[in-house]
Protein backbone atom coordinates (compact mmCIF):
# COMPACT_ATOMS: atom_id res chain seq x y z
CA UNK A 1 0.00 0.00 0.00
CA UNK A 2 1.30 3.57 -0.93
CA UNK A 3 1.34 6.50 1.51
CA UNK A 4 0.31 9.59 -0.32
CA UNK A 5 0.93 13.07 0.44
CA UNK A 6 -2.95 14.77 0.20
CA UNK A 7 -1.32 17.32 -2.57
CA UNK A 8 -1.12 14.27 -4.56
CA UNK A 9 -4.03 12.48 -3.88
CA UNK A 10 -5.98 13.25 -7.43
CA UNK A 11 -3.33 10.61 -8.97
CA UNK A 12 -4.54 8.06 -6.68
CA UNK A 13 -8.17 8.30 -6.80
CA UNK A 14 -9.58 4.36 -6.21
CA UNK A 15 -6.64 2.95 -4.77
CA UNK A 16 -6.52 1.99 -1.38
CA UNK A 17 -3.61 4.18 0.06
CA UNK A 18 -2.34 5.67 3.73
CA UNK A 19 -1.95 8.82 4.41
CA UNK A 20 -0.29 10.50 7.20
CA UNK A 21 -1.05 13.25 9.41
CA UNK A 22 -3.36 15.17 12.16
CA UNK A 23 -6.85 15.88 12.54
CA UNK A 24 -7.76 19.44 11.99
CA UNK A 25 -11.56 18.50 13.01
CA UNK A 26 -14.04 15.98 13.30
CA UNK A 27 -17.88 16.13 12.98
CA UNK A 28 -20.58 13.77 14.55
CA UNK A 29 -23.02 13.34 11.81
CA UNK A 30 -25.29 10.67 13.24
CA UNK A 31 -23.92 7.11 15.51
CA UNK A 32 -23.16 5.49 12.39
CA UNK A 33 -21.44 7.87 10.40
CA UNK A 34 -18.29 10.87 11.41
CA UNK A 35 -16.50 13.53 9.57
CA UNK A 36 -12.68 13.89 9.96
CA UNK A 37 -11.31 17.24 8.77
CA UNK A 38 -7.82 15.42 8.19
CA UNK A 39 -4.32 17.41 7.43
CA UNK A 40 -0.69 16.38 6.37
CA UNK A 41 0.72 19.63 5.69
CA UNK A 42 0.49 19.47 2.13
CA UNK A 43 -3.37 19.83 2.43
CA UNK A 44 -6.38 19.27 3.71
CA UNK A 45 -9.16 16.69 2.81
CA UNK A 46 -12.35 15.21 5.02
CA UNK A 47 -12.47 11.89 5.64
CA UNK A 48 -16.02 9.67 5.69
CA UNK A 49 -16.26 7.06 8.57
CA UNK A 50 -19.27 4.88 8.29
CA UNK A 51 -19.69 2.01 10.89
CA UNK A 52 -21.39 -0.23 7.95
CA UNK A 53 -18.29 0.38 5.77
CA UNK A 54 -15.60 0.18 8.38
CA UNK A 55 -16.97 -2.11 11.14
CA UNK A 56 -17.64 -1.58 14.60
CA UNK A 57 -14.27 -2.13 15.33
CA UNK A 58 -12.42 0.24 13.40
CA UNK A 59 -15.23 2.95 13.75
CA UNK A 60 -15.13 3.09 17.31
CA UNK A 61 -10.74 3.64 16.82
CA UNK A 62 -12.23 7.23 14.60
CA UNK A 63 -14.58 7.84 17.91
CA UNK A 64 -11.84 8.71 20.10
CA UNK A 65 -9.88 11.00 17.61
CA UNK A 66 -9.84 14.49 19.32
CA UNK A 67 -8.73 17.99 17.50
CA UNK A 68 -4.77 17.45 16.71
CA UNK A 69 -4.54 13.93 17.37
CA UNK A 70 -1.96 12.52 14.92
CA UNK A 71 -3.12 9.44 13.25
CA UNK A 72 -2.67 7.39 9.64
CA UNK A 73 -5.75 6.96 7.65
CA UNK A 74 -5.92 4.36 5.47
CA UNK A 75 -8.51 3.97 2.72
CA UNK A 76 -9.52 5.51 -0.79
CA UNK A 77 -9.59 8.80 -1.89
CA UNK A 78 -12.67 9.60 -4.39
CA UNK A 79 -13.77 12.55 -6.14
CA UNK A 80 -16.21 14.61 -3.61
CA UNK A 81 -20.15 14.49 -4.83
CA UNK A 82 -20.66 17.76 -4.95
CA UNK A 83 -17.91 20.08 -4.81
CA UNK A 84 -15.69 20.78 -7.79
CA UNK A 85 -11.89 19.91 -7.11
CA UNK A 86 -12.21 18.93 -4.06
CA UNK A 87 -11.77 15.10 -2.76
CA UNK A 88 -12.85 12.85 -0.05
CA UNK A 89 -11.64 9.82 1.87
CA UNK A 90 -13.16 6.57 2.98
CA UNK A 91 -12.11 5.61 5.44
CA UNK A 92 -11.22 1.82 6.00
CA UNK A 93 -9.43 1.95 9.13
CA UNK A 94 -7.15 3.97 11.00
CA UNK A 95 -3.79 4.13 13.35
CA UNK A 96 -3.62 6.27 16.29
CA UNK A 97 -0.38 7.60 17.12
CA UNK A 98 -0.65 10.15 19.45
CA UNK A 99 -4.46 11.38 20.96
CA UNK A 100 -3.98 14.80 21.86
CA UNK A 101 -5.67 16.09 24.99
CA UNK A 102 -7.98 19.07 24.98
CA UNK A 103 -6.47 21.83 22.33
CA UNK A 104 -5.81 25.36 23.18
CA UNK A 105 -6.89 26.99 20.01
CA UNK A 106 -10.35 26.82 19.29
CA UNK A 107 -12.58 28.19 16.63
CA UNK A 108 -13.21 31.38 18.32
CA UNK A 109 -11.05 34.91 18.61
CA UNK A 110 -8.01 34.21 20.34
CA UNK A 111 -6.22 37.81 20.86
CA UNK A 112 -2.57 38.26 19.19
CA UNK A 113 -0.63 38.02 22.15
CA UNK A 114 -2.49 34.53 23.26
CA UNK A 115 -1.91 33.16 19.52
CA UNK A 116 2.05 34.47 19.42
CA UNK A 117 2.60 32.60 23.38
CA UNK A 118 0.88 29.54 21.17
CA UNK A 119 2.98 30.20 18.00
CA UNK A 120 4.54 26.48 18.56
CA UNK A 121 1.04 25.88 17.81
CA UNK A 122 -0.65 28.37 16.04
CA UNK A 123 1.49 27.54 13.00
CA UNK A 124 -0.85 24.54 12.20
CA UNK A 125 -3.34 26.72 11.38
CA UNK A 126 -4.83 27.06 7.70
CA UNK A 127 -4.07 30.62 7.52
CA UNK A 128 -0.64 30.08 9.39
CA UNK A 129 -0.30 27.47 6.94
CA UNK A 130 -0.58 29.29 3.95
CA UNK A 131 1.67 32.21 4.75
CA UNK A 132 4.38 29.69 5.12
CA UNK A 133 4.21 28.21 1.99
CA UNK A 134 3.99 31.55 0.59
CA UNK A 135 7.51 32.37 2.50
CA UNK A 136 8.88 28.83 0.85
CA UNK A 137 8.00 30.06 -2.40
CA UNK A 138 9.15 33.60 -2.23
CA UNK A 139 12.76 32.29 -1.00
CA UNK A 140 12.49 29.60 -4.03
CA UNK A 141 12.14 32.68 -6.30
CA UNK A 142 14.70 34.91 -5.25
CA UNK A 143 17.44 31.98 -5.67
CA UNK A 144 16.25 30.70 -9.22
CA UNK A 145 16.21 34.58 -10.82
CA UNK A 146 19.60 35.22 -9.02
CA UNK A 147 20.65 32.16 -10.66
CA UNK A 148 19.57 33.11 -13.94
CA UNK A 149 21.40 37.13 -13.48
CA UNK A 150 24.73 34.82 -12.95
CA UNK A 151 24.90 35.72 -9.15
CA UNK A 152 26.79 33.21 -6.86
CA UNK A 153 25.53 32.21 -3.32
CA UNK A 154 28.00 33.92 -0.72
CA UNK A 155 27.19 33.64 3.06
CA UNK A 156 27.83 36.95 4.92
CA UNK A 157 29.42 36.33 8.74
CA UNK A 158 26.41 36.99 11.41
CA UNK A 159 28.90 38.07 14.26
CA UNK A 160 30.76 41.12 13.14
CA UNK A 161 33.10 43.72 14.71
CA UNK A 162 31.44 46.50 13.28
CA UNK A 163 28.13 48.11 11.95
CA UNK A 164 26.82 48.13 8.57
CA UNK A 165 23.73 50.07 9.15
CA UNK A 166 24.52 52.44 11.98
CA UNK A 167 25.03 51.99 15.64
CA UNK A 168 21.88 53.11 16.79
CA UNK A 169 20.15 49.56 16.66
CA UNK A 170 23.47 47.46 17.16
CA UNK A 171 22.64 43.89 19.21
CA UNK A 172 26.47 43.58 21.30
CA UNK A 173 27.66 39.86 22.37
CA UNK A 174 30.46 39.35 24.41
CA UNK A 175 32.91 37.92 22.44
CA UNK A 176 35.87 36.35 24.52
CA UNK A 177 38.97 38.41 24.70
CA UNK A 178 38.08 40.58 21.82
CA UNK A 179 35.50 42.31 23.73
CA UNK A 180 32.31 42.92 22.24
CA UNK A 181 30.93 41.42 18.88
CA UNK A 182 27.58 42.91 17.46
CA UNK A 183 25.00 40.89 15.39
CA UNK A 184 25.19 42.14 12.09
CA UNK A 185 22.24 44.16 10.57
CA UNK A 186 23.21 43.47 6.58
CA UNK A 187 25.84 41.75 4.77
CA UNK A 188 26.15 44.15 2.49
CA UNK A 189 29.92 45.45 3.36
CA UNK A 190 30.92 41.20 3.54
CA UNK A 191 29.36 41.15 -0.22
CA UNK A 192 31.95 43.79 -1.81
CA UNK A 193 34.91 41.47 -1.21
CA UNK A 194 33.09 38.73 -2.54
CA UNK A 195 32.39 40.75 -5.63
CA UNK A 196 36.08 41.00 -6.30
CA UNK A 197 36.13 37.62 -6.49
CA UNK A 198 32.99 36.25 -8.45
CA UNK A 199 31.37 39.17 -9.66
CA UNK A 200 27.91 39.41 -8.72
CA UNK A 201 27.24 37.79 -5.36
CA UNK A 202 24.67 37.20 -2.63
CA UNK A 203 23.76 36.31 0.40
CA UNK A 204 20.20 35.43 3.01
CA UNK A 205 20.22 34.89 6.46
CA UNK A 206 19.08 36.34 9.17
CA UNK A 207 19.83 40.06 10.62
CA UNK A 208 19.48 41.79 13.85
CA UNK A 209 18.43 45.16 14.57
CA UNK A 210 17.89 46.10 17.80
CA UNK A 211 14.16 48.09 16.81
CA UNK A 212 12.79 50.00 19.54
CA UNK A 213 9.69 50.86 17.29
CA UNK A 214 6.49 48.81 17.87
CA UNK A 215 5.02 48.62 14.04
CA UNK A 216 3.32 46.28 12.44
CA UNK A 217 6.96 46.20 9.50
CA UNK A 218 9.70 45.42 12.33
CA UNK A 219 10.92 42.65 13.66
CA UNK A 220 14.53 42.45 15.49
CA UNK A 221 15.44 39.45 13.78
CA UNK A 222 15.13 39.46 10.27
CA UNK A 223 15.40 38.00 7.40
CA UNK A 224 17.11 39.93 4.40
CA UNK A 225 19.22 38.86 1.01
CA UNK A 226 21.45 41.22 0.08
CA UNK A 227 22.49 41.04 -3.35
CA UNK A 228 26.06 42.93 -4.61
CA UNK A 229 27.08 43.19 -8.24
CA UNK A 230 30.30 44.60 -9.67
CA UNK A 231 30.35 46.79 -12.92
CA UNK A 232 26.58 47.23 -12.16
CA UNK A 233 25.50 51.10 -11.67
CA UNK A 234 22.26 52.52 -10.22
CA UNK A 235 20.25 52.42 -13.36
CA UNK A 236 20.85 48.57 -13.77
CA UNK A 237 20.85 48.03 -9.81
CA UNK A 238 16.88 49.31 -9.81
CA UNK A 239 16.29 46.84 -13.19
CA UNK A 240 17.80 44.46 -11.42
CA UNK A 241 15.51 44.47 -8.19
CA UNK A 242 12.64 44.78 -10.38
CA UNK A 243 13.42 42.28 -12.02
CA UNK A 244 13.63 40.18 -9.12
CA UNK A 245 10.44 41.48 -7.11
CA UNK A 246 8.15 40.78 -10.52
CA UNK A 247 9.62 37.48 -11.13
CA UNK A 248 8.79 36.73 -7.39
CA UNK A 249 5.13 37.82 -8.31
CA UNK A 250 4.73 35.59 -11.08
CA UNK A 251 6.18 32.38 -8.78
CA UNK A 252 3.58 33.26 -5.97
CA UNK A 253 0.83 33.16 -8.36
CA UNK A 254 2.05 30.38 -10.25
CA UNK A 255 2.73 28.37 -7.15
CA UNK A 256 0.12 29.33 -4.04
CA UNK A 257 -3.34 29.76 -6.19
CA UNK A 258 -5.03 27.62 -3.45
CA UNK A 259 -3.11 29.58 -0.42
CA UNK A 260 -4.14 32.81 -1.98
CA UNK A 261 -7.39 31.72 -1.54
CA UNK A 262 -7.39 30.75 1.93
CA UNK A 263 -5.56 33.92 2.98
CA UNK A 264 -8.53 35.85 1.13
CA UNK A 265 -5.47 37.65 -0.82
CA UNK A 266 -6.58 39.70 -3.98
CA UNK A 267 -4.57 37.97 -6.77
CA UNK A 268 -5.44 40.90 -9.19
CA UNK A 269 -3.58 43.21 -7.21
CA UNK A 270 -0.67 41.33 -7.19
CA UNK A 271 -1.17 40.95 -11.09
CA UNK A 272 -1.39 44.34 -11.55
CA UNK A 273 2.00 44.92 -9.83
CA UNK A 274 3.79 42.72 -11.96
CA UNK A 275 4.31 46.04 -14.70
CA UNK A 276 6.94 48.34 -14.94
CA UNK A 277 8.00 49.93 -11.73
CA UNK A 278 7.37 53.70 -11.12
CA UNK A 279 10.37 55.89 -9.75
CA UNK A 280 10.33 59.48 -8.48
CA UNK A 281 13.21 61.23 -6.45
CA UNK A 282 13.32 62.19 -3.11
CA UNK A 283 12.65 65.41 -3.76
CA UNK A 284 9.65 64.80 -6.03
CA UNK A 285 8.51 62.82 -3.45
CA UNK A 286 7.98 65.86 -0.62
CA UNK A 287 6.53 67.77 -3.62
CA UNK A 288 4.03 65.56 -3.75
CA UNK A 289 3.79 65.41 0.23
CA UNK A 290 3.32 69.09 0.27
CA UNK A 291 1.16 69.03 -2.05
CA UNK A 292 -1.09 66.54 -0.26
CA UNK A 293 -0.60 68.40 3.13
CA UNK A 294 1.89 66.91 4.45
CA UNK A 295 4.81 69.44 6.73
CA UNK A 296 7.66 67.52 5.40
CA UNK A 297 11.26 68.93 4.45
CA UNK A 298 13.82 68.42 1.57
CA UNK A 299 15.88 66.34 3.88
CA UNK A 300 12.67 64.38 5.79
CA UNK A 301 12.98 60.47 5.86
CA UNK A 302 9.55 58.85 5.53
CA UNK A 303 7.63 57.44 7.96
CA UNK A 304 4.46 54.60 7.39
CA UNK A 305 2.12 57.58 6.71
CA UNK A 306 4.54 59.48 4.11
CA UNK A 307 4.72 55.95 2.24
CA UNK A 308 1.20 55.08 2.26
CA UNK A 309 0.42 58.89 0.88
CA UNK A 310 2.92 57.69 -1.76
CA UNK A 311 1.72 54.44 -3.07
CA UNK A 312 -1.60 55.03 -2.56
CA UNK A 313 -2.81 56.14 -6.06
CA UNK A 314 -1.63 52.82 -7.44
CA UNK A 315 -1.20 49.22 -7.37
CA UNK A 316 2.85 49.23 -8.75
CA UNK A 317 5.58 49.01 -6.46
CA UNK A 318 7.58 52.81 -6.33
CA UNK A 319 11.42 53.54 -6.43
CA UNK A 320 12.02 56.89 -4.48
CA UNK A 321 15.82 57.59 -5.78
CA UNK A 322 18.36 60.10 -4.80
CA UNK A 323 18.30 60.90 -1.83
CA UNK A 324 19.88 63.72 0.34
CA UNK A 325 23.21 62.32 1.73
CA UNK A 326 22.68 63.91 4.83
CA UNK A 327 19.84 60.83 6.02
CA UNK A 328 21.72 57.44 4.10
CA UNK A 329 24.93 55.82 4.74
CA UNK A 330 28.24 56.36 4.31
CA UNK A 331 28.99 54.00 1.52
CA UNK A 332 26.58 55.35 -1.06
CA UNK A 333 28.02 56.32 -3.93
CA UNK A 334 27.27 60.66 -4.63
CA UNK A 335 25.34 61.66 -8.10
CA UNK A 336 28.11 63.49 -10.43
CA UNK A 337 25.09 65.35 -11.29
CA UNK A 338 24.04 66.84 -7.79
CA UNK A 339 26.71 65.78 -5.07
CA UNK A 340 24.22 66.59 -2.09
CA UNK A 341 22.23 63.56 -3.07
CA UNK A 342 23.27 59.58 -3.34
CA UNK A 343 22.61 57.04 -6.15
CA UNK A 344 20.59 55.04 -3.69
CA UNK A 345 16.80 54.08 -3.96
CA UNK A 346 14.19 52.29 -1.15
CA UNK A 347 12.10 50.55 -3.28
CA UNK A 348 7.88 51.42 -1.77
CA UNK A 349 5.38 48.60 -1.56
CA UNK A 350 1.84 49.17 -3.05
CA UNK A 351 -1.28 48.65 -0.47
CA UNK A 352 0.58 49.69 2.53
CA UNK A 353 3.31 47.03 3.16
CA UNK A 354 6.45 49.49 3.11
CA UNK A 355 9.83 49.62 2.13
CA UNK A 356 10.64 46.31 1.10
CA UNK A 357 14.24 47.11 -0.67
CA UNK A 358 16.98 49.57 0.12
CA UNK A 359 19.64 49.79 -2.59
CA UNK A 360 22.49 51.61 -3.87
CA UNK A 361 25.37 52.16 -5.87
CA UNK A 362 28.08 52.14 -3.74
CA UNK A 363 30.86 54.83 -3.00
CA UNK A 364 34.21 53.35 -4.97
CA UNK A 365 36.38 56.14 -4.85
CA UNK A 366 39.14 56.13 -2.05
CA UNK A 367 39.16 59.57 -0.89
CA UNK A 368 35.42 60.34 -1.39
CA UNK A 369 34.93 57.54 1.23
CA UNK A 370 36.96 58.30 3.49
CA UNK A 371 35.93 61.51 3.69
CA UNK A 372 32.30 60.76 4.45
CA UNK A 373 33.51 57.72 7.23
CA UNK A 374 35.18 60.47 8.94
CA UNK A 375 32.37 62.91 8.73
CA UNK A 376 30.31 60.25 10.28
CA UNK A 377 32.86 59.48 12.99
CA UNK A 378 33.43 56.23 12.12
CA UNK A 379 36.18 53.77 13.72
CA UNK A 380 38.55 54.05 10.36
CA UNK A 381 40.58 51.23 11.66
CA UNK A 382 37.91 48.70 12.18
CA UNK A 383 36.90 49.30 8.32
CA UNK A 384 40.27 49.20 7.47
CA UNK A 385 39.46 46.12 5.09
CA UNK A 386 36.46 48.05 3.84
CA UNK A 387 38.60 51.24 2.24
CA UNK A 388 41.03 48.55 0.94
CA UNK A 389 38.48 47.36 -1.68
CA UNK A 390 39.05 51.00 -2.88
CA UNK A 391 42.20 50.66 -3.33
CA UNK A 392 43.06 47.29 -4.93
CA UNK A 393 41.07 46.98 -7.57
CA UNK A 394 38.36 49.46 -7.67
CA UNK A 395 35.28 49.25 -9.75
CA UNK A 396 31.46 51.02 -10.21
CA UNK A 397 29.45 48.59 -8.01
CA UNK A 398 25.77 48.33 -6.55
CA UNK A 399 23.45 46.51 -4.46
CA UNK A 400 20.21 45.95 -2.73
CA UNK A 401 18.68 44.32 0.39
CA UNK A 402 15.55 42.89 0.76
CA UNK A 403 13.77 42.70 3.46
CA UNK A 404 12.20 38.98 3.29
CA UNK A 405 9.21 39.27 5.66
CA UNK A 406 8.19 42.48 4.16
CA UNK A 407 7.63 40.79 0.90
CA UNK A 408 6.27 37.87 2.01
CA UNK A 409 3.53 39.98 3.95
CA UNK A 410 2.96 41.97 0.52
CA UNK A 411 2.46 38.82 -1.18
CA UNK A 412 0.44 36.79 1.13
CA UNK A 413 -1.42 40.24 2.22
CA UNK A 414 -0.63 39.81 5.94
CA UNK A 415 -1.19 43.02 7.84
CA UNK A 416 1.26 42.21 10.40
CA UNK A 417 5.17 40.69 9.70
CA UNK A 418 5.26 38.65 12.82
CA UNK A 419 3.07 36.42 11.45
CA UNK A 420 5.60 35.88 7.86
CA UNK A 421 8.22 34.38 9.95
CA UNK A 422 7.81 31.06 11.86
CA UNK A 423 8.99 32.70 15.26
CA UNK A 424 9.17 36.34 15.52
CA UNK A 425 11.59 38.14 17.50
CA UNK A 426 10.18 41.93 18.70
CA UNK A 427 10.73 43.97 21.32
CA UNK A 428 8.47 42.34 23.80
CA UNK A 429 8.85 38.95 22.25
CA UNK A 430 12.12 36.24 22.58
CA UNK A 431 9.68 33.16 22.95
CA UNK A 432 8.47 30.42 22.04
O1 LIG B 1 17.19 49.60 4.00
P1 LIG B 1 18.09 48.71 4.79
O2 LIG B 1 18.51 49.18 6.12
O3 LIG B 1 19.34 48.44 3.86
C1 LIG B 1 20.47 47.74 4.21
O4 LIG B 1 20.64 47.14 5.24
C2 LIG B 1 21.48 47.64 3.10
N1 LIG B 1 22.79 47.37 3.69
C3 LIG B 1 21.06 46.55 2.17
C4 LIG B 1 21.99 46.40 1.00
O5 LIG B 1 22.17 47.35 0.27
N2 LIG B 1 22.53 45.23 0.81
O6 LIG B 1 17.39 47.29 4.96
C5 LIG B 1 16.96 46.56 3.83
C6 LIG B 1 15.51 46.16 3.98
C7 LIG B 1 14.54 47.33 4.15
O7 LIG B 1 14.21 47.89 2.91
C8 LIG B 1 13.35 46.66 4.81
O8 LIG B 1 12.56 46.01 3.85
C9 LIG B 1 14.01 45.59 5.65
O9 LIG B 1 15.33 45.40 5.18
N3 LIG B 1 14.05 45.95 7.07
C10 LIG B 1 13.34 45.34 8.04
N4 LIG B 1 12.46 44.34 7.99
C11 LIG B 1 11.91 43.92 9.16
N5 LIG B 1 12.22 44.45 10.35
C12 LIG B 1 13.10 45.45 10.46
N6 LIG B 1 13.42 45.94 11.64
C13 LIG B 1 13.70 45.96 9.26
N7 LIG B 1 14.63 46.92 8.99
C14 LIG B 1 14.82 46.88 7.66
MG1 LIG C 1 16.20 51.44 4.22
Amino acid sequence: MKTVLLKDVSLHLGEKIKLQGWVRNYRKASSKLRFVIFRDGTGFIQAVASKPDMGEENFEKVKLLTIESSLEMIGTAQKHPSRENEYEFLLEDINIINIAPEYPISKKEHGPEFLLNMRHLWLRAPRQNAIMKIRHTCYYAVMEYLESQNFYRFDSPILTPTACEGTTTLFEVPYFDEGSAYLSQSGQLYLEPGIMSLGRVYDFGPVFRAEKSKTRKHLTEFWMMDAEAAFVEHEENMQIQEGLIRHIIRKVIEKNLTELEVLERDVEKLKKADAPFRKITHRQAIDLLKEKGFEIGYEDDFGAQEEVALTEDSDIPLFIEKWPKQIKAFYMKLDSENPDVVLGADLISPEGFGEIIGGSQREDDYDLLLERMKRDNMPLEEYEWYLDLRKYGSVPHSGFGIGFERIVAWMSGTHHIRECIPFPRMINRLKP
